[in-house]
């Protein structure tokens, strides 16, 4: 039986794509493998939102040829953006070469192409898929198992064109799956011991517009929503990302009517410059962004907000730069991915050549931004410390014995720790929380 290894670079679209992936190769008969040595191939699953990220792929991957040596029968392939990005350029520019470039829409015909470079009696010509999908949206259904807190992609692709952003490119246009297929397959979950859905797309705010009428005004992700919340067994709903243009009114209501609808939004800034926010093509100004953040915490007043932010792009002046800063501190977000402008070959901001900002300031502003998140982070927690939180078990802790994890609504982690042989995964427990540090909380079962 042939072992895979898969190695999972960047956002939660490739750790779903990944998921998936292994699922289907075990339906086929291989076995996955836990590393790289001991393995019989091994994918790569790339991401290409920064040039790091690529350039550590390309690195791995040509770290992994020394594998062949042993084992000349030793696969690589590579999946995921970068190989969408890269194509055939990737044969060379590996060194010692790969077996196999499988773009983001032909991830599901991995399991075959595997079947057939296996049964080649020699390493033959490398295998390239980098088409576009026919038909239906639904190959990226399977699941290695029933976990408390699943993933389900209900779309792929973005028709925004953020000037800075490679992902249109990588994952082409927007596809929707069916509402249908999407309810089917969190039924199945929560059959299975499934507590939490989270649904997982480039622009989920956009998800079905092609496909399905608004009802009344609710938009057809607002219909999805609903759809899912309504499933027996679910008890938590999440979805990420969003666009700040998706949140009309019928969202933001839908976080006051659906109290399975999880207070956490992850609602991507990218700048709090409006002048910068044009050049990046963001269809909404700072003042928008304030309206939709004030109208969700009226909506529902525990409501925590997660960030994506970029700072450097082209041109970002100091004043821009505390526009963002100052916004920063209005919201006061708990969670925030910050970003160092990264230019990306191929979109249009990559030709503003002339207003590249230097890596010094772009450096500090980044970490000026990450001292206010330790902030807001850190008061968030402390905030809670003597409260009762209802906490979704994940899993075991990564560090210690009997001290298992899980994440309340607001999605803060929670580290506790229960008596020997105690299993509570997947259970929704009451905790008292005890001691915060900024990214962890510390509770006791009630
Ligand atoms: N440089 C830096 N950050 C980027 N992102 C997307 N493209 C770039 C880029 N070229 C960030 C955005 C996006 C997140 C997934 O990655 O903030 O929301
Ligand atoms: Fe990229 Fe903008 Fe689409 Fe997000 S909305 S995936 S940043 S183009």
């Amino acid at each position: 039986m042939k072992r895979v290894y898969i190695k999972t670079y960047g956002c939660q679209m490739n750790e779903r794509d990944s998921e998936a992936v292994a699922a289907m190769l075990l339906r086929r008969g291989f076995a996955l493998a836990p590393d790289e040595f001991s393995a019989d191939a091994v994918l790569l699953n790339t991401c290409s939102v920064r040039e790091l990220a690529e350039s550590k792929a390309v690195g791995k991957a040509g770290h992994l040829c020394r594998l062949r040596k042993k084992s000349p029968d030793f696969l690589i392939g590579i999946m995921g953006c970068m190989a969408q990005n890269r194509g055939d350029a990737l044969l060379t520019q590996v060194r010692g070469g790969v077996d196999l470039v499988v773009g983001t829409q032909q991830a599901h015909r991995i399991p075959e192409f595997l079947e057939e470079l296996f049964a080649r009696p020699n390493r033959g010509a490398p295998i390239l898929a980098l088409d576009a999908a026919e038909g239906s949206q639904e190959e990226i259904k399977d699941h290695l198992r029933c976990r408390p807190s699943a993933f389900i992609s209900i779309q792929q692709g973005c028709d925004m064109r953020c000037s800075y952003c490679i992902v249109p490119k990588t994952r082409g246009r927007e596809r929707s799956r069916s509402l249908a297929g999407i309810v089917a397959e969190a039924t199945k979950l929560a059959e299975g011991g499934t507590k939490e859905i989270t649904l997982l797309g480039q622009i989920v705010t956009s998800y079905g517009r092609n496909l399905y009428p608004k009802i009344g005004d609710k938009s057809p992700f607002v219909q999805l929503v609903e759809a899912v919340h309504d499933i027996e067994g679910i008890e938590r709903v999440r979805f990420t990302s969003p666009h700040p243009h998706g949140f009309g009114p019928d969202l933001i209501d839908a976080f006051a009517r659906l109290p399975k609808l999880c207070p956490f939004v992850h609602l991507p800034l990218q700048s709090g410059s409006n002048r910068v926010l044009k050049a990046m093509k963001r269809p909404y100004t700072r003042e928008r962004y304030l309206e939709i953040v004030n109208a969700l915490r009226a909506a529902r007043p525990d409501i925590s907000f997660c960030t994506d932010i970029i700072v450097g792009f082209p041109g970002e002046t100091q004043e821009d730069f505390e526009q963002t800063a100052e916004l920063f501190d209005t919201v006061k977000f708990e969670m925030a991915y910050i970003f160092k402008y990264s230019p990306r070959a191929g979109t249009p901001a990559a030709e503003l050549t002339q207003a590249l900002i230097p890596d010094e300031v772009m450096q500090q502003r980044n970490q000026i931004l990450l001292e206010k998140l330790e902030r807001y982070s850190l008061t968030a927690n402390e905030k809670l410390v003597g409260t009762t939180q209802r906490i979704l078990v994940e899993a075991p802790a990564r560090k210690g014995q009997n001290i298992w994890m899980g994440f309340n609504p607001q999605h803060r982690k929670v580290l506790f720790e229960t008596p020997p042989n105690t299993h509570p995964e997947g259970q929704l427990l009451n905790l008292k929380i005890e001691r915060a540090s900024a990214a962890t909380l510390f509770g006791v079962m009630e």
